[in-house]
């Protein structure tokens, strides 16, 4: 599904209002180091989690629509084309992974082993997520205002 990027900007506070509600649960387990943002679309995520006062040393956006990215951020290193081989202390992926045709091979590489990965999905595309292997749940929950999301939090052993 290509996703129209002016279109999208209307959605800002919903997508504000899952992340709140993600960030009080997983906030204890956001580890140092480095954030993987898979389907990043605008970035609203890093805004929001910048305003919380949570950095992180370097912050790699992947999505297959560059003008989804538009205006990009200055801080955060854009990836339009996979695979990426890569590991990451922190991976989120919200929104994004129920368009992935292999959620849990796209997904569960780039985490490394100790990292986090925090998945959300509108209510509906619940029951396609599968269940990750070598993952250990450390939250889960419902978000959102507007539109409600199911979301993951689960640390790679
Ligand atoms: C609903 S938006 C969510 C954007 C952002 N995560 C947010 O919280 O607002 C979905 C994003 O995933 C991107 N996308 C769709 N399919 C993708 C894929 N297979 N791999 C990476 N990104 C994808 C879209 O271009 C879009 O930017």
């Amino acid at each position: 599904m290509i996703m129209n990027r002016r279109v999208y900007e209307s959605w800002k506070p919903v997508q504000y209002a899952k992340y709140k509600g993600i960030l009080e649960k997983v906030r204890q387990f956001i580890r140092k180091g480095s954030l993987f943002d898979y389907g990043i679309g605008p970035g609203w995520l890093e805004m929001f989690l910048d305003e919380q006062g949570i950095t992180f040393d370097r912050i790699v956006g992947f999505d297959t629509n560059p003008e989804m990215t538009e205006p990009r951020l200055a801080n955060v290193e854009y990836v339009f084309e996979g695979p990426v081989e890569e590991e990451f202390d922190n991976v989120f992926c919200i929104d994004t992974a129920h368009l992935l045709h292999e959620p849990e091979e796209e997904l569960a590489h780039l985490v490394r082993k100790g990292g986090l990965l925090v998945v959300s999905v509108p209510m509906r595309f619940m029951n396609k997520m599968p269940k990750f292997k070598n993952m250990r749940l450390l939250a889960k929950g419902i978000v959102g205002s507007r539109e409600k999301d199911f979301f993951w939090a689960w640390e790679k052993v």
